[in-house]
């Protein structure tokens, strides 16, 4: 049995219920009080890492796929769901229990703490991705519109690690790793657009002059 014969043979909703299975968890370790001296901010850690991480997994099957033939495009959209309910799970914690439901912290963080806003920024580049989704949407939209709403993840992947950069006092180890992850996605991606093949079609028909 190969890799990817394996792979197919994986249910889907297998992977949501492992996926998923640590938001609940999380919050009950916290409750409890088994996550540290601050399970607070430890949840709050743990749901936008995981969240950043299941992101570029996310982005990440494709150029799996190209170079080295392991096939996870059918577990892409369930990672991205996931990703984004670890975002929401990430975002609430912040909102009921950091700030309390404070509108007056909310405005007075925004204006002092650039990161929220960088974290603010991704996540409503997010939505209309998780709205579309689905497969109703897949039939509405035409490919094209439904393909232009969903390298929206480009622009919210940038955002996030901007959001992790700002609020990193140090640069650690863990965030050297996530930019270097980013990057080498977005070259891939570049390497891939129609403008980036015109040209290096053109360098190289002028190399051969
Ligand atoms: C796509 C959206 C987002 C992603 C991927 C994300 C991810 C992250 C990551 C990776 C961290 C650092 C975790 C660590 O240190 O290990 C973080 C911290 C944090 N994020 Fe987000 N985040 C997002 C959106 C937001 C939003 C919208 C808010 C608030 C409205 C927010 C509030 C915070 C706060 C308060 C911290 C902790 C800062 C501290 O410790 O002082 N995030 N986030």
């Amino acid at each position: 049995m190969t890799l990817n014969t394996l792979l197919r043979s994986l249910p889907v909703s297998f992977l949501y219920c492992v996926l998923t299975i640590p938001i609940p968890l999380y919050f009950y370790l916290g409750t409890v009080n088994q996550l540290g001296p601050d399970p607070l901010r430890y949840l709050e850690h743990k749901y936008g890492e995981l969240g950043l991480i299941l992101l570029l997994v996310t982005l990440s099957i494709s150029p799996i796929l190209k170079y080295t033939k392991i096939n996870l495009v059918k577990f892409r959209r369930c990672i991205g769901l996931v990703a984004f309910y670890y975002i929401i799970s990430h975002i609430c914690v912040y909102v009921f229990f950091d700030i309390g439901l404070s509108m007056d912290i909310l405005i007075s963080d925004l204006k002092k703490r650039y990161y929220i806003i960088a974290g603010l920024f991704a996540f409503i580049t997010l939505i209309p991705l998780a709205i579309t989704s689905n497969n109703f949407a897949v039939r509405k939209l035409n490919f094209k519109t439904w393909k232009k709403i969903h390298s929206l993840i480009y622009i919210a992947i940038v955002s996030s690690i901007f959001h992790f950069i700002l609020m990193s006092k140090t640069w650690t180890g863990e965030l050297y790793f996530y930019m270097a992850v980013t990057v080498i996605i977005l070259i891939l991606k570049i390497r891939e657009t129609t403008i980036y093949k015109k040209l290096s079609t053109y360098s190289k028909a002028d190399i051969s002059k």
